[in-house]
Order: structure tokens, then C-alpha cells, then sequence
């Protein structure tokens, strides 16, 4: 059974040892975020602090800080489990008989039930703030020195397509302004943005903000979606049961029901705000730049809420998990465009948009490039600044591997190429803000046509037979 909310997955996580309860009491004020980067720096529990200065509700940190939590939240053991139910979707052929369409019943039936379902009294309306609403009940966290101020890092944040009324879940922070007021960070690629687009300037776009809900809803508000498609429908396919929505009170969107808290606003289109600077994912201070600001109309909350939220800076951070979900959850979808890919590997470092090694299986001249284009036309893989092509002996996974096979086998003058196009916003090293360039470096073994005359040198493997002996004597050497 898929998790309902929050509070079943946190007490889940305790139940197996994978969250610590902190009774001392504790700043937001950057110590929160000080022993939150320790322990997530070192893979360590999710933290549950009890007695946060300045608010009532706890707070809970890390919770999707290691691959077992990331295979809890979704209810898998693998996470490639759901990349291969999502292969196995995508392989559906066309039914011909109807024999042949009986036995896919069982499969489109899996599929229908997906479906968000509207429910008409929800926890996350158990209490409602209109009047006078203030974000000022909420621990939010203060995480780094040079940042603005306080920044809510774990908001699902709702809009809807006003051509189309489809709906967009994203995961951008929002710094606090007042009580009443937060920024909206959706860069500029972002659906979220797409849909505040779509607005006129001065008309009114209603916004709301989910903290909590069920761990399948949470992970895919941070799942790179293409616009149109519901994060909540998907969220429903990776908890094989429906996400539970209600209808916001102030607002006309649908919120999850099973959040912890609901922030409903809206948004004056046109008025743009300085947001910023934040510690971001890279381990830098992203820029101020001007965002849209989000005016609260009404919170809701459970009876007894935990707010949840994250930090990101140097990496490794919690959000490596979440990215790498992402990397195993979207690997077959991506085979599907690009089927030449064997798997692909975002180096925790690489922050996700700067680095992929990708491993190939090559059969002509200039695959390589082919691949790093089809990627750079991929939705967020456009902002992949970096894309490593290695052949599919390479383990991608094992970077030493990776790093020795890719120095040797380029010649940096030919194998190297670049492209310019969008970049991501957070990209500090590109002249312009969301304009830059990106390498693609093709390490795979070169052909003849590649501008590589001379014959390529075998790599060297001992033989089976001899490795077999060695391994049935080892006891006999005393070694
Ligand atoms: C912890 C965390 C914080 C994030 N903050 C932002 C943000 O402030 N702005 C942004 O545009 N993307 C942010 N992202 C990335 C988006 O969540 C991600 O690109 C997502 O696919 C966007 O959803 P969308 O495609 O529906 O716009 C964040 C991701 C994580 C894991």
C-alpha cells in the first residue's frame, strides 16, 4: 500500500530506524540548515525537529536523503522497478485481435485508476485561515548566510493553463516578502511560467502552494513533465492508487488533499519583484533576478501539521535523490526517443544540468553526436552543459571507469564539439542569463570515418579459463 501523506511516511521512516527525532529546541535561523547539511552530507536519517524557535509545528528535513527513502516514498525496492513499468507501457503494441485486447484489460485497468479523484472534506482543510492569513505560523528555515531572507525549499506549487485549464505542479522555492507575500521562483523554462505567460498583464493568476501530501506527490512535483501532462495523474501511476484533491477555498484550483498545508494566492500579472540571492543547488548564491509575487488570500492546514522542506547548497544534498528518481524513472521514455542509449549517469556533482555520462550502443560514424543532439532537444536535458559519450562496455555509474577509458580515448581536438542554445537559469558561467554554450565530448571507440585512419588497440582482459583457474587455486597461492 502506497503511502497516504506525509505523517504515514514519516511514521514509517521511524518505525525503521530512518529518522531521528530532535527534542532540543532550534533556530531556523541557519542552524537548522547547519546540522541539516551534516547529516545529509553523510547520508544519515531524516531529521524531525520537535521544537523549532519562533512556531508551533515541527518540522521534518531529509526526507528523501538516501535511495532507500527515495524507494520507500515510491513503494518500490529498485527504483528502476518504475522505469520498468513505464518501459512495459510504452511497449504496449497496438491490440490487433480481441483476444489480444482482453489481455491488455488488466493494464489499461491499472491505468484508469490513476486518475486525481475530488474529494469534498479533506485534511488539509481541517483548519482555515482567511482572514488575515500569515506565513508567519510556519518554521521557515533561513539556510544560508548571504541569502534574502527565509525561503519555503518543499512547495509544490499549483497553476493552471488558462487556455487549456491543464494543470502544472513545479517545485520552486519561495522566499518570504512578508507575512502575506512570497516570491514565485519559476525560471524561465519552467511550466509554471508558461502559464503565468498566458495571463494578461494585470489580471489576477490563482496560485497555490501544497507543503506535504503523499511522498508520490511530493517527488513528482519535482519531475521534469512535459507541459500538459498532470503531475498528480502521475503520481497516481507511481502509487498505483489515485491522488486525492479538494477544492482550494480561496482559489478555483484543486489541492491535494493530503497535504500538511496549503498556501492559496494569486498573483498580480505584469508585477515583477527582486528575488534572491539563495544558496542554491550549486553550491553558489543564485543572483537576484526579478520574479512574480504570490499574495496569500487564505492557509490551510491540518489540525496538527509538519511542515516539510529541504536545503540545497554544495552538493551532495537531499534533492540528489530526487534527481537521481528522476534519471532512473525517465531512462526508458528517453531509450524510447533515443534508442541507442544502453544508461545514463547525472553525477551528483554535475548538479543535473551540467553533466550526464551517457553510454552508447554504436553501430555508425557520428552516432555520438546524434545522441548528444537528440538530449540537447529533450526538455530540461537542453540545459545539459556537458554530455560525455561512452561506449555501452562502460559502466556509467563507475566513474573511475568512466574517467579512465574517457581521458584515453579522446583526442580532445576532434572529439570535443560545441553548441549554443538555452542553458539553465542557475548556469553562473554563461555570459548570458539562460543563453550559453555546451560541449558534447564523444569518448566512444572512433571508426575509420571519424576521422581515425589508424587501427584502434583492443583493451586488455585476461582470458575466462585462466581467470577461472586463478580464482579455484587462490587458496592455494596463500595469498
Ligand atoms: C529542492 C528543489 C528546489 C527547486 N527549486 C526550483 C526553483 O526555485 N525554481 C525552478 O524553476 N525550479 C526549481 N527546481 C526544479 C524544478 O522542480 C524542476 O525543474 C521541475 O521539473 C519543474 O517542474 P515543471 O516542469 O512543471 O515546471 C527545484 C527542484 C528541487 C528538487
Amino acid at each position: 500500500m502506497a503511502f497516504r501523506n506525509l505523517q504515514e511516511f514519516v511514521a514509517e521512516l521511524e518505525r525503521r530506524g530512518e529518522l531521528k527525532r530532535i527534542p532540543a529546541p532550534v533556530d531556523p535561523h541557519l542552524e537548522i540548515a547547519e546540522i541539516a547539511d551534516r547529516v545529509m552530507k553523510s547520508g544519515g536519517p531524516a531529521l524531525l525537529f520537535e521544537r523549532v524557535a519562533g512556531s508551533s509545528m515541527p518540522l521534518v528535513i531529509n526526507l528523501f536523503g538516501t535511495k532507500r527513502r527515495m524507494e520507500m516514498a515510491l513503494g518500490v525496492n529498485d527504483l528502476n522497478e518504475i522505469g520498468r513499468r513505464i518501459g512495459e507501457l510504452l511497449e504496449m503494441p497496438a491490440p490487433s485481435g480481441f483476444l489480444e485486447k482482453l489481455s491488455l484489460l488488466p493494464k489499461l485497468a491499472e491505468m484508469a485508476q490513476f486518475p486525481p479523484k475530488v474529494v469534498s472534506k479533506a485534511p488539509c482543510q481541517e483548519v482555515v485561515v482567511r482572514e488575515n492569513p500569515s506565513l508567519s505560523l510556519l518554521p521557515i528555515l533561513r539556510c544560508w548566510p548571504k541569502d534574502a531572507g527565509k525561503f519555503i525549499t518543499l512547495g509544490a506549487t499549483i497553476t493552471r493553463n488558462k487556455a487549456t485549464g491543464k494543470r502544472n505542479v513545479g517545485l520552486y522555492r519561495h522566499q518570504l516578502f512578508g507575512d502575506r507575500e512570497v516570491g514565485l521562483h519559476w525560471q524561465a523554462h519552467k511550466d509554471g511560467r508558461a502559464h503565468w505567460r498566458g495571463y494578461a498583464a494585470g489580471e489576477k493568476m490563482p496560485v497555490a502552494i501544497a507543503l506535504g501530501g503523499e511522498p508520490a506527490s511530493m517527488y513528482a512535483a519535482s519531475a521534469p513533465l512535459p507541459e500538459g501532462i498532470d503531475e498528480y495523474l502521475f503520481a497516481g501511476f507511481l502509487r498505483k492508487e489515485p491522488v486525492e484533491l479538494v477544492k482550494g477555498v480561496t482559489v478555483d484550483l484543486e489541492v491535494p488533499a493530503q497535504a500538511e498545508i496549503v498556501i492559496e494566492g494569486t498573483v498580480q500579472v505584469g508585477e515583477l519583484r527582486e528575488e534572491g540571492p539563495f544558496g542554491d543547488h550549486t553550491g553558489y548564491y543564485s543572483l537576484p533576478e526579478p520574479y512574480p509575487t504570490l499574495q496569500v488570500t487564505a492557509i490551510t492546514h491540518r489540525k496538527n501539521p509538519l511542515y516539510p522542506t529541504t536545503i540545497v547548497g554544495v552538493p551532495p544534498m537531499e534533492d540528489v535523490w530526487l534527481g537521481k528518481t528522476t534519471e532512473r524513472v525517465f531512462l526508458p521514455i528517453i531509450r524510447k526517443m533515443v534508442p541507442e542509449i544502453v544508461d545514463m549517469n547525472f553525477p551528483a556533482e554535475g548538479i543535473f544540468n551540467n553533466a550526464v555520462i551517457v553510454s552508447i550502443r554504436k553501430s555508425f560514424p557520428g552516432q555520438a553526436r546524434k545522441v548528444a543532439h537528440a538530449l540537447w532537444g529533450l526538455g530540461q536535458l537542453t540545459f545539459t552543459k556537458v554530455i560525455l559519450l561512452v561506449d555501452e562496455r562502460v559502466d556509467v555509474h563507475n566513474l573511475s571507469e568512466v574517467a579512465w577509458l574517457s581521458f584515453m580515448n579522446i583526442d580532445p581536438k576532434r572529439d570535443c564539439f560545441f553548441v549554443e542554445g538555452p542553458v539553465d537559469t542557475l548556469n553562473h558561467a554563461s555570459p548570458e542569463w539562460n543563453f550559453g554554450s555546451k560541449m558534447g565530448v564523444d569518448a566512444t571507440r572512433k571508426l575509420p570515418e571519424e576521422g581515425h585512419p589508424r587501427p584502434w588497440p583492443d583493451p586488455i582482459a585476461m582470458t575466462p579459463d585462466v581467470k577461472e583457474k586463478v580464482t579455484r587455486r587462490w587458496s592455494e597461492y596463500g595469498l
